[in-house]
């Protein structure tokens, strides 16, 4: 059997990675030395035990405390520059990675603090690694909008480094409506836009992240399927669904990966695309995810043409650039 060899050579586009939940074990433990961060747990073996979760806010909750040990515009960089490399042993050509400021600006972190070692990151990876990156900001949604206002003006001196906005942290009790606003003043700005919604949340969310937030694309997106008006509206308007079947998995909106949709979207016409979400947290990268999803699924070396092609169609890659790549 070929396939598996087909789809790690493929080359692709990865536009569902928190770079906050790229963070292993192992490069948790030594910054919190380098900045002298106390952790809640005895060593790197009894941390990723810890790693068993039942829902998002589970998993959320151990993330938020991982990164409490990025402190200087180093760590920043070395964090990216390990999942960079990592991407690139995956064929993974261009990236676009989601950033998590107000996870670090709580903290006393400056936002430019945390631009500047992601962003120095993405320009080396673009000139040692042949790997083109860009950076999304999300906002944290369990957190107020005005909070959201805050950190985009914070980051807007910035705004040259990174490329979109989007939304992202607890799902259920936070739907798109809450913010809006911050999303209508992004939009002006020319940042493109894209929101987590039908995770957990139900497809009400993704028409709201549709119809009031005007994303361009969904993050996860999964619970569309419950709702034909709504997959109908997704494959007409070819809105990309960025989904993430090992973190479907670990979070346990799936009981197991062979009830995954995944191939029922494709095979519905959406542009699905597969993504890694929190690699250090759900057990792999882009290959482990699309490897592991062909075989529990049934996906043929069809399905994945197709969703290497949806990765750049779904991209902000700007064209002439987008089209060679599809
Ligand atoms: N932050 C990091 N990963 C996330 C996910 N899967 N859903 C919502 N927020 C997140
Ligand atoms: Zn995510």
């Amino acid at each position: 059997d070929r396939l598996p060899e087909l789809v790690r050579a493929l080359p692709k586009a990865e536009l569902h990675m928190h770079i906050e939940g790229s963070l292993e074990p192992e490069l948790i433990f030594a910054l919190a030395q380098r900045n002298k961060v106390e952790i809640p747990y005895a060593d790197v073996e009894t941390l990723r035990h810890a790693y068993a979760f039942t829902n998002l806010q589970s998993f959320l909750d151990i993330y938020y405390a991982g990164a409490s040990v990025l402190i200087t515009e180093q760590d920043f960089y070395d964090m990216a520059w390990a999942y960079l490399k990592r991407a690139q042993a995956d064929n993974v050509v261009h990236t676009e990675m989601f950033f998590d400021p107000q996870t670090h600006t709580a903290r006393g972190v400056p936002v430019k603090t945390v631009i500047d070692g992601l962003h120095r990151a993405c320009v080396d990876a673009g000139r040692q690694l042949g790997v083109s990156a860009s950076l999304i900001l999300c906002f944290l949604r369990h957190l107020s909008e005005e909070d959201a206002f805050a950190t985009l003006e914070e980051a807007l001196p910035h705004r040259d480094k990174f490329i979109g906005v989007g939304l992202d942290s607890s799902e259920v009790g936070h739907p798109p409506e809450k913010f809006a606003r911050v999303f209508a003043r992004c939009r002006e700005l020319g940042l493109h836009l894209v929101a987590h919604a039908g995770e957990e949340g139900p497809p009400a969310y993704v028409w709201s992240a549709l119809d009031v937030l005007k994303v361009e694309r969904v993050d996860h997106g999964v619970q569309s399927s419950k709702d034909p008006a709504l997959m109908q509206r997704l494959a007409e308007e070819r809105i990309p669904l960025t989904v993430c079947p090992l973190s479907n998995l670990k979070l346990c909106v799936f009981p197991d990966l062979a009830a995954h949709n995944i191939k029922s979207l494709l095979d519905a016409g959406l542009v699905a695309t597969i993504n890694s979400d929190d690699p250090a947290y759900f057990g792999g990268y882009m290959n482990e995810n699309w490897v592991q999803t062909f075989a529990a699924t049934g996906l043929d070396a069809r399905h994945a043409w197709q969703l290497a092609a949806n990765s750049f169609e779904a991209s902000f890659i700007e064209p002439p650039q987008k089209q060679a790549y599809m």
